[in-house]
């Protein structure tokens, strides 16, 4: 029989940002709207409501990525719970774990799951991973820790055995090439000789299908993309009209990357009372919310690399759609 942990001692949350998440939207806010040409970084559209509309994202017909990505998990997971042996699973950027729960059980059944560490940005996606999870894998304990991944890495706990950090979702193309490789060092960091981590990488493809996916005939991700001007109204007094701006996605053939952007229909000038910043738009002018890169194996090879991690697998569907990437530290 498994043992059934009590709640209180099956899960530990910490929370690291209790301010640092509000003074991290200023200082990028600041930074990012007085530029020539203006951005913000994608890490603030998920508040609740965001990270709703990213659900529903996940569904759309168009965005492939999500049941690619679970489709190779489902076929690959009993292979990977062999390979890795984990008995600790820490996830970047956990969101709902709805994949996630495809490695869990495998791990779960090959016997050498013990903790799951989910690390996420939005408060509430963390706490009730941790309860559901918990009644979900008897003896499962989970260690949440609400935070940023690109500032707190060095939070999560030490290990207690053969770790497997996953970074699922193709997050990773959300970061421009030299942060990108930064990060990946971040991540290494946190690996020892015998862990591994997984990585799921969107791939090349016809940019016609691409651009589909960032903007779809519902316009749920339009809606995802408006949603940040409603947190920074109320993070930031701010005194956004989301239907001033349209949504806007498109292919970058030199980076080969997704862009989105939110362009402003008329001229107008808004106010972030909170900073005391008039922020002025043309009509026409385009504020850039997010890039998302898309990967050639040779591309991410490199990137894993220059990180001081080796491939040791690439598992991708049949049509080459999306790819997870196996790797560990680079023996010396
Ligand atoms: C694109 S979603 C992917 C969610 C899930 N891993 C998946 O594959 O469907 C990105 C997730 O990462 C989280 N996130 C984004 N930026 C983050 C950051 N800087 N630190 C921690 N979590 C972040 C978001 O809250 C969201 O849950």
């Amino acid at each position: 029989m498994e043992p059934v942990l009590d709640p209180q001692e099956a899960i530990t949350i910490d929370a690291h940002l209790a301010n640092g998440h509000d003074r991290s939207l200023a200082e990028d806010v600041l930074d990012g709207l007085t530029r020539p040409f203006k951005e913000l970084p994608p890490k603030h559209f998920y508040d609740a409501r965001g990270a709703e509309l990213f659900d529903r994202i996940c569904e759309l017909p168009e965005y492939y990525q999500t049941r690619t990505e679970r489709l190779i998990l489902q076929e690959r997971a009993g292979e990977l719970a062999s390979v890795t042996r984990a008995a600790e699973l820490v996830e970047l950027g956990s969101g709902t774990a709805a994949k996630t729960r495809v490695l869990l059980s495998a791990l779960h059944e090959a016997g050498t799951l013990e903790r799951y560490i989910p690390l996420d940005v939005t408060e509430r996606m963390v706490r009730d991973c941790a309860e559901s999870l918990t009644a979900e894998y008897p003896g499962l304990r989970v260690h949440g820790v609400i935070g940023d991944f690109e500032r707190h890495l060095e939070r999560v706990p030490d290990p207690i055995g053969p770790r497997l950090v996953v970074f699922l979702g193709g997050t990773i193309g959300n970061f421009p090439p030299g942060s990108r490789r930064r990060f990946l060092r971040e991540i290494a960091a946190l690996l020892g000789p015998e862990d591994h981590l997984l990585m799921g990488a969107d791939l090349v493809k016809d940019p016609e299908v691409l651009e589909r996916a960032y903007d779809d005939a519902q316009g749920v991700t339009a809606e995802f993309n408006r949603n940040l001007l409603r947190v920074l109204n109320r993070e930031l007094a701010a005194d956004f009209d989301p239907e001033d701006f349209e949504h806007v996605a498109l292919f970058d053939h030199e980076h080969e990357w997704i862009e989105m952007r939110l362009r402003a229909r008329r001229a107008h000038t808004t106010t972030v009372r909170a900073l005391d910043l008039p922020v002025r738009f043309e009509q026409g002018e385009e504020m850039r919310t997010e890039i998302s890169a898309k990967f050639t194996r040779e591309r991410i090879t490199a990137d894993l690399t220059s990180a001081g991690l080796e491939l040791t697998d690439w598992l991708t569907d049949r049509d080459e759609l999306f790819a997870l990437t196996l790797s560990r530290p680079t023996a010396i």
